[in-house]
């Protein structure tokens, strides 16, 4: 645990499987104690378990509808009051509605749109209290490579992202004098559940477009994530950060 770690806290959204989870991992190996969310209360209780038995941090752990603006930023509230600060934010829950863009519906559009960006908002609208008072803080929004390479039937998702990483250097360029930076991380193929169900073929060839020849794992955003919410990540913000093994640049 290094000085910048000890009785920090990290709030992390989306964390009860796939990337998020992984981060909240991390983020509790390097000694932040957590306050995490999911959309169902028996997984996000049951990641929180397995958190806590690994790392011994504390973790607040909540069934919360991002895409809710009460929800989560009573979220955000309720984190920041029952520890005492809150010192970084990871905006990671994100879904995808895909649909070629003639045929998309109106629903397909709006969940997307309120669960990826608006929630990112938000979320960080109610963080910069906190923040604002210890003059410090840490925003990480999780993005995706397709927001600068677009992706056919992500048009919604492509979106969303693409305004994440423009809200992410908005803020940033808000309140860098208050201590405060606000990035965004950007993974290409991450290997989860979804990219494990396309088979070994999909697989072999979605490496083949990729420089670094392998899908990325959850482990290389969780590194982002812990590098930037550190010491290390201190002068950087309003970024896009890629981890995506080169196959955009
Ligand atoms: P996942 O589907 O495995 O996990 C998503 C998490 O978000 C879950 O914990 C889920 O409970 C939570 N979530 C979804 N909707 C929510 C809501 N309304 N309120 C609260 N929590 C909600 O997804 P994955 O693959 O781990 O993705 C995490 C983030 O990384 C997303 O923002 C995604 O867009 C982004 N990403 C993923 C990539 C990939 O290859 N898997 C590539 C680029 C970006």
């Amino acid at each position: 645990m290094s000085a910048t770690t000890e009785n920090r806290i990290a709030l992390v959204t989306g964390a009860s499987r796939g990337i998020g989870r992984v981060i909240a991992e991390k983020l509790a190996e390097a000694g932040y104690h957590l306050a995490i969310c999911g959309t169902r209360p028996e997984t996000i209780e049951q990641a929180a378990d397995a958190i806590r038995a690994a790392s011994g941090v504390e973790v607040l752990a909540r069934a919360v509808n991002v895409a809710e603006r009460d929800e989560i930023q009573t979220f955000v509230q309720e984190t920041a009051k029952h520890y005492g600060r809150l010192d970084v934010l990871v905006n990671n829950a994100g879904i995808t509605r895909d649909n070629i863009s003639m045929r998309m519906k109106p629903e397909e559009w709006q969940q997307v749109i309120d669960t990826n960006l608006s929630s990112v908002f938000h979320a960080m609208q109610a963080a910069l209290r906190p923040m604002m008072k210890a003059r410090g803080g840490r925003i990480i929004n999780i993005s995706s490579v397709v927001a600068s390479m677009g992706n056919p039937g992500q048009l919604n998702y492509c979106a969303s992202k693409g305004g994440i990483d423009a809200m992410t250097r908005s803020l940033a360029r808000e309140i860098g004098s208050r201590g405060i930076t606000v990035n965004a991380i950007a993974p290409g193929f991450i290997a989860t559940d979804m990219t494990a169900e396309l088979g070994e073929d999909a697989n072999r060839a979605l490496a083949e477009q990729i420089p670094l020849g392998r899908l990325g794992q959850p482990e290389d955003v969780a590194a982002a994530v812990v590098f930037l919410a550190g010491d290390g990540g201190g002068y950087i913000t309003g970024q896009v950060l890629h981890v995506n093994g080169g196959m955009y640049m």
